[in-house]
């Protein structure tokens, strides 16, 4: 996004604490971070570290309870419903672990769903099924369809819906090595040849070797911030496991 002024993601003392009183589950704790616009950022830690819990926030699905968050230029804690429902429609798309498809709907009605929410055409759903390698596969169901078929119409929906933030939450994590590389491939892509800023969430360290950069999350805080200068092409990755 060429006329984004200042980073895609600002965190600042981020806090996010589910409960009250001694039940109380602190998830996030006091985050600071900042993503800059076109980075394909790899989120790592064990289960309950809070990486859904920052996926979530950053998507505005979800609201912090300390600190701020500003996401595409939007303090996304200053939102009221109206405010938010705007931003989720128009700043950010998500692709989940289960994919999330409607099981009424054909693969491309399924990209047209979420694609129209921006203003997209038809043309367009058609062409992000085709970029993701379903262009025979339009017209079946998800239930006609294998599991990495289903993540990439998941995928298709979020290119088509042409946001600047692009969230993944354990995209890959119900597919084999060769279906998940394939996704991997088209999300680095999404970052590569349309700009987005890519945020993969994941517990699988191999993972870790396609983003420009890693955060690893324990116990709701960032522990370790690499950069990666040489990110590996996902579609390399089957070929030499
Ligand atoms: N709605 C909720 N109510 C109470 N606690 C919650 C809620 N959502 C998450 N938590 C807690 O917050 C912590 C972080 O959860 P989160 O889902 O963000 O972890 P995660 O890193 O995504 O884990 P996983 O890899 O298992 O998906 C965990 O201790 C979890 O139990
Ligand atoms: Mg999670």
């Amino acid at each position: 996004m060429n006329d984004q002024i200042g980073p895609a993601v600002e965190a600042t003392g981020l806090t996010r604490v589910y409960g009250h009183g001694p039940t109380a589950v602190t998830a996030l704790d006091g985050i600071d971070l900042s993503i800059p616009a076109g980075q394909f950022v790899v989120l790592l830690g064990p289960s309950g570290s809070g990486k859904t819990t920052m996926l979530n926030l950053i998507g505005g699905i979800d609201h912090a309870t300390g600190g701020s968050i500003t996401v595409d230029g939007v303090d996304v804690g200053g939102l009221d419903r109206d405010g938010l429902t705007a931003f989720r429609r128009e700043r950010v798309s998500f692709v989940f672990q289960f994919f999330n498809l409607i099981p009424t709907l054909t693969a491309v009605e399924n990209v047209e769903l979420i694609a129209n929410l921006t203003g997209a055409d038809s043309a367009a759903s058609e062409s992000a099924l085709k970029e993701v390698g379903l262009k025979a596969e339009t017209d079946r169901f998800p239930s006609q369809l294998s599991g990495g078929q289903q993540q990439r119409v998941a995928v298709a929906r979020a290119l088509a819906k042409s946001t600047p933030v692009l969230l993944a939450d354990e995209p890959t994590g119900a597919l084999d090595r060769a279906s998940g590389d394939g996704v991997l491939s088209l999300l680095r892509r999404a970052c590569d040849e349309h700009g987005r800023t890519v945020i993969v969430v994941t517990h699988d360290a191999t993972i870790a070797e396609v983003g420009d950069r890693v955060l690893h999350l324990v116990d709701g805080r960032i522990v370790s911030d690499e950069k990666n200068d040489h990110p590996l092409d996902p579609a390399l990755r089957s070929a030499s496991a």
